[in-house]
């Protein structure tokens, strides 16, 4: 059966920019209760400065609270070298650093230029695979950028080349304000797919304009076998004006085992994360399919037929 490979972004890209923080002991059961229900892989959080985001100021408490199968899935977000080395000395065994593929956005992210990013991306990948750690690159704002518009897909595909040729174990493009349409992320994805191959090459998508599912279907039709989502569609960063929530990973689960494609996801308890997110966070949560999804489980759990 074919497979997709899903990594649940929510603790890190969803959290960072709510306005009720969760505590430690909430965040790991967030983690935990994903890894039970089947996902593969959790960005759990980042080690960034915790002026710039107050709600990951935890994460080295996080790392050392979660217990269980979780903690072989975890992979956390990193800025630069200090943030590195925090996640280092935490035990964090897989790391993402962030090249943002406009000048102006890596500016207000991270406070670097894009060749300064690019540095910074180039020797944290080295420093971890010194260590032995795996590596995530994003290349963020992929499609469009908040401050500058459209985004060349030449400079994302050179940025792409330039972490590959690092060895980043895995490349994704990322639409980090929800702004690409179905027929941009096949352009973008087909020669990177036909250079890089499925395996070493993920997207990242925001469902902001209500895409978010068409863009996956598109990237699915490529070749593009990694994504990364969020449960209950949480997200969205507080450095990029208008970037709504994430592609919910409901919502992307569902449409993959419907179109044939494994993904280890069950879903029924995928949707006990959603509420008991809704409840810690004190606001109606799910993606487009929730309330439908929960209606047919749990008439399926009852015995009862219905697909309507
Ligand atoms: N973790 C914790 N603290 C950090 C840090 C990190 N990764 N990197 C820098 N700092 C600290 C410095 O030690 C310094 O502390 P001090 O004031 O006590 O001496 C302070 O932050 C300022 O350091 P500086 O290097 O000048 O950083 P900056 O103010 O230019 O900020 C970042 C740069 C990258 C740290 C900051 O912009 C950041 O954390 N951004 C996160 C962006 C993000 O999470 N975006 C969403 C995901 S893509
Ligand atoms: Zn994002």
């Amino acid at each position: 059966m074919k497979q997709l490979f899903i990594t649940d972004v929510s603790p890190r890209d969803g959290l960072q920019n709510q306005a009720v923080h969760l505590s430690t002991q909430d965040k790991c059961w967030l983690v935990e209760a994903l890894s039970d229900s089947g996902i593969p892989r959790i960005e759990a959080t980042s080690f960034v400065s915790p002026t710039a985001v107050p709600q990951m100021a935890d994460a080295a408490d996080l790392l050392a609270a979660v217990s269980g199968s979780a903690k072989d899935k975890l992979c956390v977000l990193v800025p630069n070298s200090k943030g590195f080395l925090r996640a280092y000395a935490a035990g964090a065994r897989e790391i993402c650093v962030v090249i943002s593929a406009t000048e102006t956005m890596n500016q207000r992210n991270i406070r670097m230029s894009l060749e300064q990013a690019m540095s910074t991306c180039l020797d944290v990948v080295a420093q971890a695979q010194e260590v032995g750690l795996q590596t995530r690159a994003y290349v963020a704002v992929a499609f469009a950028c908040p401050f500058e518009g459209q985004t060349s897909p030449e400079l994302v595909l050179y940025l792409s080349k330039k972490m590959a040729d690092a060895g980043a174990d895995e490349v994704v493009i990322a639409d980090t304000i929800g702004a690409a349409h179905p027929s941009q992320v096949s352009n973008l994805m087909q020669p990177l797919i036909n250079k890089m191959g499925s395996d070493r090459l993920g997207i990242h998508l925001h469902d902001t304009r209500g895409l978010g599912l068409a863009n996956a279907w598109a990237a699915m039709q490529v070749g593009v076998r990694r994504f990364d989502s969020s449960a209950a569609g949480l997200g969205g960063c507080p450095f990029a004006p208008g970037a709504a929530g994430n592609l919910a990973t409901e919502d992307l689960a569902w449409l993959a085992h419907e179109s044939g494609y494994e993904t280890g996801i069950k879903l029924p308890e995928l949707l006990q994360v959603v509420e008991g997110l809704s409840m810690r966070l004190k606001k109606p949560l799910g993606g487009r399919s929730f309330t439908w999804l929960k209606h047919y489980f749990s008439k399926l759990s009852a015995g009862l037929p219905h697909r309507t």
